[in-house]
Formats: C-alpha cells, structure tokens, sequence
C-alpha cells in the first residue's frame, strides 16, 4: 500500500514538465495562443511575467511564479498571494537598476525594510518559498548590501540576470556568483547573450547553456529572456511576430531536459485526465531514492502539495 502511493505520487511527479525550464514572458504574448507550442514536449514547468497577475486564460500544467514588481501595492502581496494559492514569490526586479532599463531603483536598505515586513511572514505563516531580490550581473554589491542589512530574509533561492558576450561568460559569471552563496539555490530568471544577431547562433548558446544549467544541483530553475513576439531585430525572442517559434523558441523546446527533479507542483485543472507518459527509468530512480531515504528533503514537501497530472 505504502509502495503504491509512492508509486502514484511519483508518476504524477514525471507527468510535469522539467523542473527547471520557464518563460519569462515579455510583451507583446497572447495568451489563447501562445503557450501552445511551449507546451508540445513539456520542456516548460513555469513562468512569470514580472507582475502578481497570471496572464489569461491560464496554460495547463505549467505554474504561474508571482512577482512582486517594485513597492507599490505590497501591502495587498499577502492577500494576492493566497488568492492565487501561490507557493513561491519573487522579490523586487533589479532594484539595482534604474527604471529606464527595467530596474526598479530601491536602496538596499529600504528594500531590506519592505522585504521583512512583507515577505518573511509569506514565508512563516504559510510556508511560501522566497525569492530574493533578481539583481543584474552589475548588481552584485547592491546584493552584498542587501543581504548584510536582512541576514534574516529566511529566502529559499536567489535570481540572478546576466546579460553578456561571449555567451560562456555566464559559466564563470555564475560558478562566481555560486561561489560566495553556495548555501542557496540560484534561479537564472533572465539570460541572453549580447553579440548575437541571429537566430541559429542565439539558439545554439541557448541551448548550450541550458543544457549546462540543467547538470548543476544548484541551479534550482531558469527562465530565457525572453518569451514574447519580435522581429529579429534582437535574436533573444522566442517568438516571431505572427507568434511562431524562432529557432530559439524552438531549441528552448526541444533541447532535451533534466527531468529527474520534477518535484515542482503543476497548476493544472482537476478534471483534466492523468497522463503518464513519463521516461519510465527516470521514474524508477526516483522512485528508489525516495525509499533509499536520499531525496527526502525535496520529497516531503512534494507529498504535501501533490500535485495533479494532466493532459497539456
Ligand atoms: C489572441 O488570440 C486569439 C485567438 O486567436 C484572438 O481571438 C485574439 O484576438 C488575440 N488577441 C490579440 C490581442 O491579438
Ligand atoms: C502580466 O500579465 C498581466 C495579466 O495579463 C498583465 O496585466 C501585466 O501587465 C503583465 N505584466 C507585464 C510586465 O507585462
Ligand atoms: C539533473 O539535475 C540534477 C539535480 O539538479 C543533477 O544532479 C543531475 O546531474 C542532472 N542530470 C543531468 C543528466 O543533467
């Protein structure tokens, strides 16, 4: 009987997607139609779109990760929170940076303030999993400042953005960043490579470094900037402006993933039908970690949030 709840549990687990793959979804994206081809293998698990509000209507199967932007509004983030049954937030985005390009210009200790009042009780009233602050690669002494004035921001992983050339920088870039905060998951919630103007060479470096990314522990999960409709007058989008897959779209979807850590919950209708179509080898080593007792700090919280299988 145990063996067999363990057993459902853990097909259920290999129905989501990648654990780790998400969209960062930028404007213009139609919903109705634009989540379809990410969802054809199931490469895709999350995404965000840098707000509190899950764009609509909602894609199956793959969980929506709020944002709380800037400070505006963060007095109503609890009860958003709970409205959505969200299991993790992000923190500010790039507080380091100014408005102009994307940043939301906070000092470290005013965000620190923000971040105690409003965030650690998401975390020790309702167990919400915390992201902190998304830094740029040039915010890491705004990151320093931060965490010496919150040493008790009880987050659970860390955003960090990079933007570069050539595109292998990001590997010294994060084995750095890992490095001075080995004690916390990173997610990768933007990346692109800047001296790229074509699609084929953009997606070969996607797809090299996700591959990569997928083969690190610590790399909890990562989202490419960006999911959104362009011509390719930057060759980072994953979607052309009829809304079909570029060549990075298209590599972002089929480059093989790591599916051995798919302990991520789905957000997925209860009525859809269970689809187990799961590498079967995988499920097995999952399977038998679990009993061998070596995954069970990821495992415990999954049983608690089962998540529901169903079909994309
Ligand atoms: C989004 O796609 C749907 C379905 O094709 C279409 O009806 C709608 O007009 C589109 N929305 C926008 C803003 O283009
Ligand atoms: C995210 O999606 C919501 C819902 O469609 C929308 O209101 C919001 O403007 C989007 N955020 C961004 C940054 O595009
Ligand atoms: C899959 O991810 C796990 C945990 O992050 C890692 O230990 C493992 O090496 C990865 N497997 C592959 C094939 O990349």
């Amino acid at each position: 009987m145990r063996a067999s709840v363990l057993l459902i549990c853990t097909v259920f687990a290999l129905v989501a997607a990648s654990g780790k793959r998400g969209l960062g979804i930028g404007s213009p994206f139609n919903a109705s139609t634009d989540f379809k081809p990410f969802q054809a293998t199931k490469a895709v698990s999350w995404y965000y779109n840098w707000s509190l509000k899950p764009l609509q209507p909602a894609p199956k199967c793959i969980e929506f990760v709020p944002m709380q932007y800037n400070g505006n509004g963060i007095e109503n983030l609890e009860k958003t929170l709970l409205a959505l049954k969200a299991n993790r937030v992000l923190g500010f985005n790039e507080p380091d940076q100014p408005a102009s390009v994307g940043g939301t210009s906070m000092d470290a200790q005013t965000a620190c303030n923000l971040w105690m009042k409003y965030f650690v009780p998401l975390k020790t009233k309702y167990g919400i999993k915390l992201g902190l602050p998304a830094v740029s690669a040039g915010g890491l002494s705004w990151l320093n400042n931060f965490l010496i004035a919150c040493p008790n921001h009880k987050a659970d992983f860390l955003p960090i953005h990079w933007y570069g050339a050539p595109f292998w920088g990001v590997y010294d870039f994060l084995w750095s960043f890992h490095g001075n905060h080995p004690n916390i998951p990173v997610w990768v919630t933007e990346w692109a490579i800047n001296d790229v103007t074509d699609y084929p060479t953009m997606a070969n470096g996607l797809s090299s470094t996700a591959t990569y990314f997928d083969g690190l522990d610590w790399i909890e999960r990562y989202a490419w900037f960006g999911s959104y409709r362009a011509n390719q007058n930057w060759a980072n989008a994953e979607l052309s402006a009829t809304g079909a897959l570029t060549a990075v779209g298209s590599t972002y979807v089929n480059t093989p993933f790591n599916n051995t850590i798919t302990l991520s919950k789905t957000v997925c209708p209860s009525s859809s039908p269970i689809v187990v179509n799961g590498p079967y080898s995988h499920l097995f080593f999952v399977l038998r970690s679990q009993q061998a007792g070596s995954h069970r700090q990821s495992w415990l919280p999954f049983r608690k949030n089962l998540p529901r299988g169903c079909q994309q």
